[in-house]
């Protein structure tokens, strides 16, 4: 195939652009195989790296599909539909559309679309990730304090607060961190933001320049993908393993890179936990590169094997490390409050970005969780989750040794609150199946394919457990186990 090489921008961008345009113009159809980068980079007279480049980058944003073993095709469901072939002709012939000039920002908005997942109340056991126990949150506790906000309201909680955040509730996170996570840092470098999404953005906007390479993970968080895309990213994944992102395999220090993702506590979705050599060669890495390394520490207040290791931040000697964390899992998501750890060479730059953001997080919300905090609420909630989650997690992994025995290896069960459940010996191309299976019994389980910008070969789903009760785990997993044992038709 003929890819024109004739438009503005290196010649990654140009081959990205030509492929790009021959899917979005029916040229290359939904589901059909594309040439091998080999074989287009031939044809193109360009390096076989290019072509690979570019296949990366419209695999990261959804264009294409890796099939492991099959070769690489166009997705089935294009990023956005209304600009998919048909779209586009449907967009133009509307009478009343005004010609809206997009940024580069914008465009990629436009080009597909980022919503909340499709919560899916509807089943009855819903192992759905990221949902805590919210059943067992103090709420008579929170009420109270959030009373007394309210009551004792003044006029200093009424006006505009500082964009760092309330001073108290800075303050009780840096406690906070320092006596559990080893993050070494001041209240100074604590910044309140609206959850941890937050301070990814804020960070890309910060240091990503469109065209810049920034490293995830792989598999990784999509909610991180989808950020550094938006920003115009050119996404470089690396392979974890067991122990995580290994920085042996990062690209060399001298080839640009801005930014690495990682979630060295508990690798997001597969579970590996960086061990300590490995943290110091990611920044022995970052310092000789020049990068960011975006630490995520999502969810490792919840720990069940081993001893926990220190965050990545509290070993960062070099001022390279942003540290975010949240109080999604161990509270609740809508409470939208995490915070960023910053390096001091960042601090004022994010503090500007989050008053032009949205000035600061709401007062109100913030003083009452430092009050919760300073009064060992916090604390006390946190061991009563632990414990409930153990023993969800208990439960889970004894379900599915019973229905599933050796047939199944799980990964990340030693931390957070969602294990991956790999089934040996089911192709990948089954997972579907067997999701809509186990939703049509009540059961909701979720691929884990679009954590990978690759998709494994085996079928594997991510797990969340800690939003349902034993019983409803053991039911939940018994009928799972009933759909995957289903031949396929
Ligand atoms: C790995 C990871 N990082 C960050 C977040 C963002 O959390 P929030 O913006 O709710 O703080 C999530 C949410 O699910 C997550 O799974």
């Amino acid at each position: 195939m003929l890819v024109r090489l004739d438009g503005p921008g290196t010649l990654v961008e140009q081959v990205y652009a030509g492929l790009r345009a021959a899917i979005l113009d029916g040229t290359l159809p939904p589901g059909s195989r594309l040439p091998s980068t080999r074989a287009l980079a031939e044809e193109s007279g360009v390096s076989r790296t290019t072509t690979q480049a570019a296949f990366d980058q419209l695999t990261a944003e959804g264009y294409l599909e890796a099939r492991a073993g099959s070769g690489t095709y166009v997705a089935a469901e294009l990023p956005d539909g209304s600009m998919s072939a048909s779209g586009i002709r449907a967009a133009s012939s509307a009478p009343s559309a005004p010609s809206i000039r997009l940024s580069a920002y914008g465009r990629c908005l436009a080009d597909r679309r980022f919503e909340a997942p499709n919560p899916n109340h509807a089943v009855r056991y819903n192992f759905r990730y990221g949902l805590p126990p919210v059943e067992a949150f103090p709420y008579d506790i929170w009420r109270r304090l959030l009373n007394r906000q309210i009551q004792d309201v003044s006029l200093r909680s009424l006006r505009y607060g500082p964009a760092e955040g309330s001073p108290a509730l800075r303050e009780a996170i840096a406690a906070y961190l320092a006596r559990s996570r080893g993050v070494a840092c001041s209240a100074e470098q604590v910044v309140v933001i609206n959850g941890s999404q937050q301070g990814l953005d804020l960070t890309a906007r910060l240091l990503v320049e469109p065209g810049d390479a920034v490293v995830i993970e792989e598999p990784h968080y999509q909610g991180a993908r989808n950020v550094f895309l938006a920003s115009g990213a050119r996404i470089v994944s690396c392979p974890v393993d067991a122990d995580g992102l290994d920085p042996a395999l990062l690209p060399d220090p001298g080839a640009g890179v801005r930014l690495v993702y990682v979630t060295p506590s508990h690798q997001f979705p597969a579970g590996g936990v960086m061990p300590i050599a490995r943290r110091l060669a990611l920044l022995d890495w970052a310092e000789r590169a020049g990068a960011v390394v975006i630490e995520d520490d999502y969810d490792s207040e919840y720990r069940y094997d081993g001893r926990p290791i220190p965050a990545l931040q509290g070993l960062d000697r070099g001022g390279r490390v942003v540290y975010t964390g949240t109080f999604s899992k161990v509270l609740f998501p809508s409470l939208r409050i995490g915070y960023a750890v910053l390096p001091e060479s960042l601090l004022g730059p994010f503090a500007s970005a989050k008053w032009l953001a949205d000035r600061h997080t709401p007062t109100i919300e913030q003083e009452t969780l430092a009050a919760f905090i300073d009064e060992g609420h916090f604390e006390r909630h946190l061991r009563r989750s632990r414990a409930a989650n153990s023993s969800r997690r208990a439960a889970l992994l004894a379900a599915l040794d019973d229905e599933f025995g050796g047939t199944i290896e799980i990964t990340g069960s030693n931390a957070g609150i969602h294990v991956v459940v790999w089934f040996r010996d089911v192709p990948a191309d089954r997972t579907d199946a067997i999701v809509a299976g186990a939703k049509a019994q009540g059961v909701g389980v979720y691929s884990v394919a679009p954590y990978y910008l690759t998709p494994p070969e085996t079928a594997g789903l991510l797990i969340g457990y800690a939003s349902l009760n034993e019983r409803e785990i053991r039911e939940g997993i018994a009928l799972l186990a009933s759909v995957v044992d289903q031949k396929p038709v």
